[in-house]
């Protein structure tokens, strides 16, 4: 079920995707070699914990065991931070974080090269970066779910590489994953129509080659099937009203 959302509740999730933009803007100032994705992990934790009324989303959200999901070079999505998993010079970290404040959520990710981006790495990320701006571009009312996944689409394809179709963005409010789902691919005019009030969360997850991926045996990594580099950028909006532009949600400030 789609659900729209009143202005007081957008005002919500915009509290709480601020503090989503924050936490990935103070973890971008942390992300060097030598730092663990457990390190991470708790920074982002204690941030969110220090505004009150507000948890992060993910844990125990389908029993999942973090407050972020922290994937590394060939991983797609939902790496599980870990002490043991320490950043390297060259390294490509896509981080998802979502917070919970007031009964709604709200859910962004961003990639980061560990300190010097190669310059493979840093056409991924500005690529990618482009791909969620499209997508975000065509999220107005009287447009459709098609639309998104197009703009989306034609901007990671057009740039030789490819999205993963296995998931995709996603509704978000009083549940973390709501109707629609808005895939990262698909043809214009086709799929749900966007409505003012209906928030979304747009995720393209973009892979050098291959768009196959598979699930490693924790269960939850996701990695490239071809072992190639993947970037994840993602944003909720809120659809405005008469075809204005989305209000981004998840923004620092
Ligand atoms: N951020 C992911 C998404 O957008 C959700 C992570 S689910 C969790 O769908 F279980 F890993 F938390
Ligand atoms: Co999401």
């Amino acid at each position: 079920m789609i659900t729209i959302k009143s202005p007081r509740e957008i005002e919500t999730m915009a509290e709480g995707g601020r503090i989503v933009g924050r936490t990935l803007a103070l973890l971008g100032g942390e992300v060097r070699a030598g730092v663990s994705t457990a390190a991470l992990d708790r920074i982002a934790e204690d941030f969110i914990r220090s505004h009150p009324g507000a948890r992060p989303s993910f844990k125990g959200l389908y029993d999942y065991p973090a407050t972020l999901c922290t994937s590394i070079n060939h991983e797609v999505v939902h790496g599980i931070p870990s002490k043991r998993r320490v950043l390297k010079d060259g390294d490509l970290l896509s981080v998802d974080v979502g917070v919970w404040i007031d009964g709604l959520h709200a859910d962004a990710a961003a990639s980061f090269a560990v300190t010097e981006a190669s310059p493979d790495v840093a056409r991924l990320l500005a690529v990618t970066q482009q791909a969620l701006a499209a997508g975000i571009g065509e999220a107005r009312e009287g447009n459709h779910v098609g639309d998104i996944g197009h703009a989306v689409q034609e901007v990671a394809e057009g740039a030789g590489y490819s999205v993963v179709r296995e998931m995709v963005g996603h509704g978000i409010g009083a549940s973390f994953h709501e109707d629609p789902q808005v895939p990262n691919y698909g043809t214009p005019r086709r799929g749900p129509r966007l409505v003012a009030g209906m928030t979304i969360a747009i995720e393209p997850m973009v892979n050098v080659g291959r768009p196959e991926v598979r699930t490693l045996e924790d269960r939850w990594t996701v990695v490239t099937e071809d072992g190639s580099l993947s970037a994840h950028f993602e944003h909720t909006v809120a659809i405005g009203a008469n075809g204005d532009a989305p209000r981004i949600l998840t923004l620092p400030d």
